[in-house]
């Protein structure tokens, strides 16, 4: 087993190069490579490459370890380290040249050594949240803190509810797009108000940098959230899912220590 920092530095470096790949394709023209569950859920072929890429540099450096990403890139390892990455999250905003979309990495510790790794039970080691187009490459490893450069990440937790900036997203199933509206109808008069920033490794990132005060979103899968749960809970905060629950495609919930129970009150299961 490596400590969480030299996961980090790796992870580190494998995210700044794949967001180099990511930006320097995005320069040269996107093409959407196929359209999956729903008009929203695209893959471009810069996904695909980048997360070849990513890959590519975990096997050559730990060829033990599993792997997890939203490609449909996976294996099993032997070490009880798993890799989850989100080669290109935000593709939307990608394809359209929106600048808020991130390389999501994070190594995690699968509870049942080399099993497939649960949100439920595995514990994340280190994460990395990178948006090359603004050059911010968030940061986190277990008991080491989360960081932006060299600025420690703290969440703001001096709000309730009535001062919050929140941030969600409606998730991909048609299906729960109505009570997503419903929910969003019924926070929306007691927050400051509501991002739907399209990269939900960023709006939770922000969280951790204070930038926002809480996010919600059912539908997340655990490359969305694997990386950038982290940085929430080394800067302070809380993330959490349906009651008592981990984070995942029920609800994911993030927000600071005082404001969580308050939102998790406004939300529907
Ligand atoms: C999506 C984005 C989006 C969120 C979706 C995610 P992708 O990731 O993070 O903001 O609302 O739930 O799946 O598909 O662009 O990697």
């Amino acid at each position: 087993m490596t400590s969480p920092s030299e996961l980090l530095s790796l992870a580190v470096d494998i995210a700044l190069e794949a967001g180099e790949l990511a930006h320097r394709r995005r320069t040269e023209g996107v093409t959407i490579a196929a359209t999956k569950s729903a008009l929203a859920d695209i893959v471009t072929e810069a996904d695909r490459e980048v997360e070849t890429l990513v890959r590519d540099r975990i096997a050559a450096a730990r060829p033990d370890d599993g792997f997890l990403g939203e490609e449909g890139g996976a294996g099993r390892g032997s070490t009880g380290i798993t890799w989850v990455v989100d080669p290109i999250d935000g593709t939307v905003n990608y394809a359209y040249g929106i600048p808020a979309w991130a390389v999501s990495i994070a190594a995690v510790e699968v509870a049942d050594g080399d099993g497939e790794p649960d949100t439920a039970t595995w514990t994340a080691l280190a994460g990395v949240v990178y948006n090359p187009v603004v050059g911010e490459l968030f940061r986190a490893s277990r008991g080491g803190g989360a960081w932006l450069g060299e600025h420690r990440l703290h969440v703001n937790d001096e709000v309730g509810p009535a001062g919050a900036l929140l941030a969600t997203g409606f998730g991909y199933d048609p299906a729960t797009h109505a009570a997503a509206l419903e929910q969003q109808a019924r926070i929306m008069p007691i927050a400051r108000d509501i991002r739907r920033i399209g990269a939900a490794s960023l709006d939770i990132a922000y969280v951790a940098a204070g930038r926002l005060d809480g996010y919600y979103e059912r539908g997340l899968q655990p490359w969305d959230h694997a990386a950038a749960t982290l940085l929430v809970t080394e800067a302070g905060g809380v993330a959490a899912g349906a009651p008592g629950g981990a984070p995942g495609r029920e609800m994911t919930i993030v927000a600071g220590p005082g404001l969580f129970p308050r939102l998790d009150a406004l939300i529907d299961y």
